[in-house]
């Protein structure tokens, strides 16, 4: 069979995102849990999953919508018992995306849906912890640790989750609100959101992924976040389009997900394009990598293969990634002197 012709600016593209330095910023750790490792957690902990095999497991990710991916994530998370398991977790995560040039995580936990299980908030901590320490010594990424409250759940269970985190708050770099979005906009959680705010964290919140762009303007105006994970609902509104470029706001986008959960019908009518062309901040992320079909540069592939996408598209997106990025302005011009070099080799 001959292989398929690729035209040789799309191979030069997919090359080039390849080797270009990356940071991730929208990873729900959790959402990294492949059926393989899930499997092997199971047996370990003695835990039953509802599957017969891997194949079984991971024939059954097919989502009409958020929802429908939750009830499956929360479900999984159920192999997650010991400090190990939570650090082999994050280690799989990290050595996986050390091959696609990811230098700089910033990952999401959910520890309410941890806590519920019998889980110690320090359990779940200290193993993350751990293997992103170990990702810093072994690998060279760099990471920082969103603890993000479920949106589903109440203000006051935010506020309890907030309670147990005090002793931890030297370990986590800022506060974030993900969970089923629509009926439970950023208004709900303005309270614990203000306290968090008042002990020096970055925020960042879910927002416009399936809820309408009053959501989006509810997170900006309510919870004064520093991102807006997702975004995608704000295209429908002029004015909070305007707001989030005149402000330059990171918006941390998530293409396979979005296919997936079907924000959008196909890649090729994936907004990101339009994103930036109307002076938004757009990045690339894969959010649940194990469950949506890929890692980042995955999501790089199907925006080249299905998008317009030029090197200066591909550079804006990584470029902005690392200036969104919670790191100080020399770890900062570090990294963009790195992506400078890449696409100077190029
Ligand atoms: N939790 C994990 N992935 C999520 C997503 N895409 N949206 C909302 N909550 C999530
Ligand atoms: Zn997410």
């Amino acid at each position: 069979m001959t292989p398929r012709r690729v035209p040789s600016t799309t191979e030069a593209l997919l090359q080039l995102a390849q080797r270009m330095p990356k940071a991730e910023l929208h990873l729900h750790i959790e959402g990294s849990l492949e059926p393989e490792l899930a499997f092997r957690l199971a047996e370990r902990n003695g835990v039953r999953l509802n599957y017969p095999s891997v194949e079984a497991l991971r024939a059954a990710y097919a989502f009409k919508n958020l929802q429908e991916f939750l009830d499956i994530y929360y479900t999984g998370m159920s192999v997650l018992l010991k400090e190990e398991d939570f650090y082999d977790l994050t280690w799989a995560y990290l050595l996986r995306v050390h091959q696609d040039n990811v230098v700089h995580v910033e990952m999401f936990f959910d520890p309410q849906a941890h806590l519920k299980r019998g889980i110690p908030l320090g359990v779940q901590i200290s193993g993350i912890r751990r293997a992103l320490s170990d990702g810093k010594k072994q690998l060279g990424i760099s990471s920082r640790l969103i603890l993000s409250f479920l949106r589903h759940l109440s203000e006051e269970s935010a506020f309890e989750t907030l309670e147990l985190a005090q002793p931890f708050l030297d370990q986590l770099d800022g506060f974030g609100l993900d969970s089923s979005e629509i009926g439970h906009p950023p208004e709900k959680f303005a309270r614990v959101f203000a306290k968090c705010r008042e002990g020096g964290f970055r925020i960042t919140a879910h927002a416009g992924e399936e809820g309408p762009p009053a959501y989006v303007h509810q997170a900006l105006d309510v919870l004064q976040v520093d991102r807006i994970d997702h975004g995608n609902h704000s295209l429908e509104d002029a004015a909070l389009v305007q707001r989030l470029a005149d402000e330059g706001k990171i918006l941390t986008v998530c293409p396979l997900s979005n296919l997936k959960l079907c924000v959008v019908k196909s890649m090729a009518q994936h907004p990101i394009l339009t994103m930036l062309e109307q002076g938004l901040r757009a990045t690339v992320n894969s959010d649940d990598p194990a469950y949506f079909g890929g890692y980042v540069n995955d999501n790089y592939r199907a925006l080249i293969e299905h998008l317009p996408l030029t090197r200066e598209h591909l550079y804006d997106l990584a470029h902005n990634a690392f200036d969104g990025a919670w790191v100080s302005a020399e770890e900062k011009a570090h990294h963009l002197n790195e992506l400078n070099r890449a696409f100077a080799r190029a």
